[in-house]
């Protein structure tokens, strides 16, 4: 009698990070069972591949979904659309922010993110934090606490009034990430030159969207990610840096990670495939295009798919961060505001992983297994949830994205399963997209239909990753340990 399994994908062409083979996968409660050809299992449902590729399905480390700005304004995706939206476009599993305002506990602003999320998700979720009020009871009492609880990475800002950390407080905040085991991720610009430049440019009429592009200047950028990836250094911690744009950025960090030190980053659609001219439109149409860093040029694309090339990017995130273009979003300041009062952001998550799969692969630019990689492996390694998510292996969560790679999909708003009321990918022509999504063993899309409840998607505590080991190699002679003579931190 053969065993008994929830589910038998037949005649896969399963490829992961490092592997491609033709193999059946048997699902169990939830998780892969066996892998190989011709399975000898009684399945209650079988699902013939056909030679179709099947990947692991995708990790979107860094999203942003029900999330309040500081200044008010909230995303226009909740857990139920913001989920939805990612599964259909091949993502099972996402990791966006329970975000911190100044004044607010962690330990409850983390208890109201799962309050609205537990009954939403239909995939699973995780919980990056954003410290935005270092203080002491936070870094010494909440943080540890909420660490060991499975929440082990968290963002800081070098920019935003309302968020922004100083160099001193980014010192403290590495302290206690490399004490406690956590990753750090930095959003790296200098705020002080963007709001230089800002005011220039106000102080002389240039108030639309286009203008964004100027003030959050390339300089801007790469001095912030330098200075981030000095500070962590000093402090021996390792550092995430977030949607990364422009070229100096990326040979800061390309540099360091070839000096030994623990330097991991992203880059996101927008950088790879929208440019600054994008947001030269009529009127506020665009401010459709406008994000922080902002898209650049044709020279930053080709170096940002370098980056993801070569490895100085381990991972490829959307960014998700989707607003609406009306009061509620965007305009929330008039709607006719200055491009340094507008929310920013642009929507991804669906498109995410079929935009790098038709223009990566099929492009030529990347191989399958480094589109595995950097859309599902390495943000689950890099975030702690190796080998349960971004994989398929024995054990690991039956988690899969059965591909139509030549079908032909012209991007269209209206087509896509967010609120947000625009895409900025609007008439892209792109080739592949999902045709079954499977989380857990639920088959949550079939054919382009939701077969998923809300609320069934589980919260994942994550475990400290690797990533987040002290420092790396330290560079010679520029650590203070060193040059004490004994461990400072
Ligand atoms: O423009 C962006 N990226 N908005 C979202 C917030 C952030 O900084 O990631
Ligand atoms: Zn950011
Ligand atoms: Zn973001």
């Amino acid at each position: 009698m053969s065993a008994t399994v929830d589910l038998l994908i037949t005649d896969a062409d399963l490829v992961t990070a490092t592997d491609r083979m033709r193999t059946d996968i048997a699902v169990r409660d939830g998780r892969v069972v066996a892998l190989g050809e011709g399975l000898d299992r009684n399945a209650a449902r079988t699902i013939p591949a056909g030679g179709r590729l099947v990947t692991p399905g995708g990790v979107d480390a860094h999203c942003h979904i029900e999330q309040r700005a500081s200044t008010g304004v909230m995303t226009a995706d909740d857990f139920l659309s913001g989920t939805i939206s990612a599964a259909h476009g091949g993502t099972t599993t996402v990791l966006p922010f329970a975000a911190q305002h100044r004044g607010q506990s962690l330990r409850e602003v983390v208890r109201a993110y799962h309050a609205v999320a537990e009954p939403k998700a239909v995939i699973d979720y995780g919980f990056h934090l954003i410290v935005s009020d270092p203080t002491e009871t936070v870094l010494g009492q909440e943080l540890p606490a909420l660490i060991e609880d499975g929440y082990t990475s968290f963002k800081v800002y070098m920019t935003y009034d309302a968020l922004r950390l100083n160099d001193r407080q980014m010192l403290d905040v590495f302290a206690t990430a490399r004490r406690e085991g956590a990753l750090v991720m930095v959003h790296a610009e200098n705020h002080d030159m963007i709001g230089w430049l800002a005011d220039r440019l106000l102080t002389q009429g240039h108030r639309a969207p286009k203008f964004h592009t100027v003030a959050h200047s390339r300089l801007a950028e790469g001095e912030a990610t330098r200075r981030a990836i000095d500070l962590a250094r000093l402090a021996d911690a390792s550092v995430f840096i977030v949607h990364v744009s422009e070229p100096g950025a990326m040979a800061a960090i390309r540099q360091a990670q070839t000096d030994g030190a623990n330097v991991f980053a992203e880059t996101c659609p927008q950088y790879l495939f929208l440019t600054a001219e994008d947001t030269d439109k009529p009127g506020m149409d665009g401010a459709m295009w406008c994000c922080s860093p902002p898209p650049r040029d044709e020279a930053a694309q080709e170096a940002m798919w370098q980056g993801l090339a070569n490895g100085t990017f381990a991972v490829f995130s959307s960014d998700h961060a989707p607003y609406t273009l009306d009061a509620e979003g965007k305009l929330a300041k008039g709607p006719d505001v200055a491009f340094k009062h507008m929310v920013n952001g642009v929507p991804g998550l669906e498109v995410r992983m079929p935009l790098l799969l038709s223009e990566g692969v099929g492009g030529g630019r990347i191989d399958l297994n480094r589109f595995v990689a950097v859309t599902a492996t390495e943000p689950a390694k890099v975030y702690g949830l190796f080998p349960r998510k971004g994989t398929v292996a024995v054990g690991s969560d039956a988690d899969l994205v059965i591909w139509d790679r030549e079908r032909e999909v012209t991007l269209r708003w209206e087509d896509l399963h967010d609120r947000v009321g625009y895409t900025p990918y609007e008439g892209r022509r792109i080739r592949g997209w999902p045709d079954l999504v499977i989380s857990r063993g639920r088959v949550v899309i079939e054919n382009g239909t939701l077969n998923a409840d809300p609320g069934t998607g589980r919260f994942l505590p994550r475990v400290r990753p690797d990533s987040a080991r002290p420092g790396g190699r330290p560079a010679a002679g520029l650590s203070p340990s060193e040059a004490f003579g004994a461990d400072l931190f």
